[in-house]
């Protein structure tokens, strides 16, 4: 069948890698893509948003098969478009419509919808604009850290942890009176801060089913030892050591079948991906959020140690025909490491030369913000490359990562140098 990918970054180039593998695929596009899912696919030079060109796309390309990478499509209604135009229904489509998305659109919704429906989380409350005193009154009575979060969407920036009840005070006034995230913090929710280690757990689910990807650990820090501000993610591991086989028993109980149940009583239809983030506190998995799509980079370190056919389980998804099961997982371990630009998450300057791509033999190149310009790629975001490395133990993972950014270079070039060292000493404490 042909497919159709949306999205332009790192996830999407792993998407395209995965998918152009299955004997299901035939032409394989990606709107808009990069310079890497270009090797693998070909691009069309159409917005995420844009969803009646995505839709004129479909038609002509005979496209059958929509898999949905960002949020910002889904939680603005790309499902709810192609559902109710009559050329377009028939299109299967991977990812949840709008009501699903509100799941990571709404902070709030997803905390009420975790409430109703049993799911273990962070206690929380939230406050508008008009609730200013009240927000205050009930900062006076947390114990910090506090955890303050905008409401929407606000691109992995909306998360504030506050030292102090006074900081907090100031950072709540920030993002209700003067709108710091934009609409995005014109809700706030104070939560309570849960000490624990944290993963990423990946299902897709056809509302009824779900089928269980391996799980993964993000590096959200820009610095090494988890410092500095939050990125989109500098790294990740698949499989987590701690996640062991009785803390992912706890994970399905408590946290995926509650949830997938919580969606059926709500009467929300869900096609698409599920990535609950969790705090493992002392063994017992508290969900942090939720996202409706994969995780960028946990994507480029999950998809390659699926050993099976990735088109058939997004066809099942989107179909309504998934059994739950398990994803067969290859052994190998995988370790993700980000290439960024000078200066990312803050100001960054795009344009660079990069020179290495073509070196490397066993890791696997990943493009994120990349762009092709002539005979050259050039860097075209603040995460600009992922690479993947595989092998017995994460220390082989990330030497093999590591040895195949060292042939790569830009000016201005960063990436974490401890990529999966938390996990390795971890696992020699047991
Ligand atoms: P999010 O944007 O929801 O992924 O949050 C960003 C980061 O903030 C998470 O990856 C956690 O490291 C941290 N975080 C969010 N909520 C909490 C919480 N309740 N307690 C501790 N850390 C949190
Ligand atoms: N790496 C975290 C995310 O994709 O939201």
């Amino acid at each position: 069948m042909n497919i159709l990918i949306v999205g332009s970054g790192g996830r999407e180039h792993a998407l395209a890698w995965k998918i152009k593998q299955s004997k299901h695929c035939e032409d394989l596009w990606v709107a808009p893509g990069n310079a890497g899912t270009a090797m693998v696919a070909k691009n069309t030079p159409i917005n995420g948003e844009d969803f009646a060109a995505l839709g004129k796309f479909c038609v002509s390309n005979k496209i059958e098969l929509v898999v949905v990478g960002p949020e910002a499509a889904l939680v603005s209604g790309i499902r709810d478009y192609f559902e109710s135009h009559s050329d377009l229904s028939r299109i299967l489509i991977v990812g949840p419509g709008k009501s699903g998305a509100r799941l990571e659109g709404s902070k709030d919704f997803s905390k009420q919808f975790m409430l109703r429906n049993g799911v273990p989380t962070a206690k929380a409350a939230t406050f508008n604009a008009s609730q200013l005193r009240d927000a205050h009154a009930y900062l006076d009575n947390c114990q910090p850290p506090i955890v303050l979060k905008a409401d929407g969407l606000a691109a992995g920036k909306g998360v504030i942890i506050s030292p102090s009840i006074e900081e907090a005070k100031a950072e709540i006034s920030d993002m209700l009176e003067n709108k710091k995230f934009g609409e995005a913090s014109s809700k706030v929710l104070v939560e309570e801060f849960l000490d624990g280690i944290e993963l990423s757990v990946f299902v897709l689910t056809d509302g009824k089913n779900y089928a269980l990807l391996p799980e993964a650990k993000d590096y959200k820090r820009i610095g090494e030892q988890d410092t500095g501000p939050n990125t989109g993610g500098m790294g990740a591991v698949s499989p987590v050591v701690f996640a062991d086989d009785a803390f992912m028993q706890r994970v399905k109980d408590k946290v995926i079948v509650p949830t997938i149940q919580g969606l059926s009583k709500e009467n929300i239809p869900y096609r698409g991906f599920i990535f609950i983030g969790l705090m493992n506190v002392n063994g017992e998995p508290y969900v942090i959020e939720y996202n409706v799509r994969m995780g960028d980079p946990e994507t480029q370190a999950v998809l390659p140690r699926i050993d099976s056919d990735f088109v058939e389980l997004l066809i099942a998804t989107a179909k309504g025909e998934l059994k739950s099961q398990t994803v067969p997982t290859k052994k190998e371990l995988t370790a993700t490491v980000v290439m960024v630009a000078g200066g990312y998450p803050g100001s960054y300057e795009k344009g660079k030369v990069i020179t290495g791509l073509d070196k490397s033999d066993d890791a696997v190149v990943f493009h994120a913000g990349t762009k092709e310009t002539g005979s050259k790629v050039v860097t075209n975001g603040g995460r600009v490359i992922a690479i993947t490395g595989s092998g017995q133990t994460i220390s082989e993972a990330t030497a093999q990562a590591y040895k195949a950014i060292s042939t790569i270079h830009w000016d201005g070039v960063y990436f974490r140098k401890d990529i999966g060292e938390d996990l390795t000493k971890w696992a020699k404490t047991r």
